[in-house]
């Protein structure tokens, strides 16, 4: 099967610090992959390496087979920043039909995917509402929305779940699961350690790099542990040791 995401010994300073040291990783194509790792362990920064929004200081990174950066992936991928970056001060239809435009989707493409999309993220009834009259939540289900509309091949979700109530969060997963069956490929960086068992392979990250990887059984089973969060702490305190 060929690595919709490939990254080799990539570093990335910022004056002096190493926010990514030495990575290497493969995304296959249909997988989910789940980048796992407390605040600041380079998770965000490397998700910009590969949309092309940050260079690298040194090493290199393959989207789709197409180094990066490269403009010309933009329609195939799909990015959610863990920050906001929707318009505020425009509503929830504005903001669909303006991400279709810049994607090239025709009016009847965009209200035909803004229904379904506003149907999963379960909000239907705010159409016409302001970005900021919604709660936080609420706009980060809006943001996912957004992320899907022009339905890529591949897609970049930085924390698509953080701040969404649980029943809704299982309900996305679900339809990762559902566009990962249908050949999508998805990188995700979580901090619900608990959901990332959804995925089909994890890579625990900190301090710029992988310090462990495999499916969520492998794992549990390596470690002994029947939590991902002490999965993680296990290896961890092996890496503290070395
Ligand atoms: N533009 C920047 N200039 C300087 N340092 C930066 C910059 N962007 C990120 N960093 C640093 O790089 C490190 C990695 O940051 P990054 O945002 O990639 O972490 P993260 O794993 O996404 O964390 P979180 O879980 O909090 O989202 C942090 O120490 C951060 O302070
Ligand atoms: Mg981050």
């Amino acid at each position: 099967m060929k690595d919709d995401v490939c990254i080799r010994n990539l570093e990335k300073d910022f004056g002096g610090f190493k926010a990514i040291n030495n990575l290497s990783l493969r995304v296959k194509h249909g997988e989910i992959y789940g980048l796992l790792g407390p605040n600041g362990a380079g998770k965000t920064t490397a998700i910009k390496i590969l949309c092309g929004l940050l260079r690298p200081s040194s090493g290199e990174a393959y989207v789709l087979g197409t180094k990066v950066p490269d403009p010309g992936m933009a329609s195939s991928v799909g990015y959610m920043p863990q920050e906001l970056a929707l318009y505020r001060n425009l509503t929830v239809h504005e903001n669909l039909a303006f991400y279709g435009e810049v994607f090239g989707l025709s009016k009847k493409e965009i209200e035909t995917r803004e229904q379904a999309l506003l149907k999963l993220v379960d909000l239907e009834a705010s159409k016409d509402v302001l970005i900021d009259e919604l709660s936080g939540g609420m706009q980060h289900r809006i943001s996912l929305a957004c992320t899907l509309l022009h339905e890529p091949q591949l897609l970049f979700l930085d924390e698509p779940t953080v701040g969404v109530d649980p029943d809704l969060r299982a309900t996305f997963w679900r339809y990762f699961e559902g566009l990962r069956d249908a050949g999508i490929t998805m990188l995700i960086t979580t901090h619900y350690m608990d959901e990332a068992r959804h995925c089909d392979r994890i890579g625990f990250m900190r301090d710029g790099r992988i310090i462990a990887e495999g499916s969520p059984q492998e794992l549990l089973e390596l470690t002994h542990t029947d939590s991902l969060e002490d999965a993680f702490l296990a290896y961890s305190r092996t890496e503290g040791l070395q």
